[in-house]
């Protein structure tokens, strides 16, 4: 599955993924998050901004992502964090951006 990812110096990536994999792993790969925590939803350093016409297929953020997100910065009411997505079938070609960082 593709991840079309515009990083945080406004360049374009074209990343793969596999069903079940969570969203942060192609970009921490790929070296376009920091992702620190490891994915325990503990660090932000993996927020993105989810493009419009994306978000609404993506399950909402519960939990601790849904504690986190309140807490930072910069964030937007597209943003979520690259750990808690896993991706699926509805999501391939997803658009992202790639949040500033804290
Ligand atoms: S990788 Fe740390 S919060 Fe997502």
């Amino acid at each position: 599955m593709k991840i079309h990812v515009i990083d945080r110096a406004g360049r374009a990536h074209e990343l793969e993924a596999d069903a079940g994999e969570a969203l942060v792993n192609p970009l921490s790969f790929a070296n376009l998050v920091e992702a620190t925590c490891g994915g325990a939803c503990s660090c932000a350093t993996c927020q993105v901004y989810v493009d419009p016409g994306w978000l609404e297929r993506l399950p909402p953020a519960v939990g601790d992502e849904s504690q986190l997100l309140p807490e930072l910065l910069n964030t937007q009411p597209n943003s979520r964090l690259a750990c808690q997505v896993l991706m699926s079938p509805a999501l391939d070609g997803i658009r992202l951006t790639v949040a500033p960082e804290q």
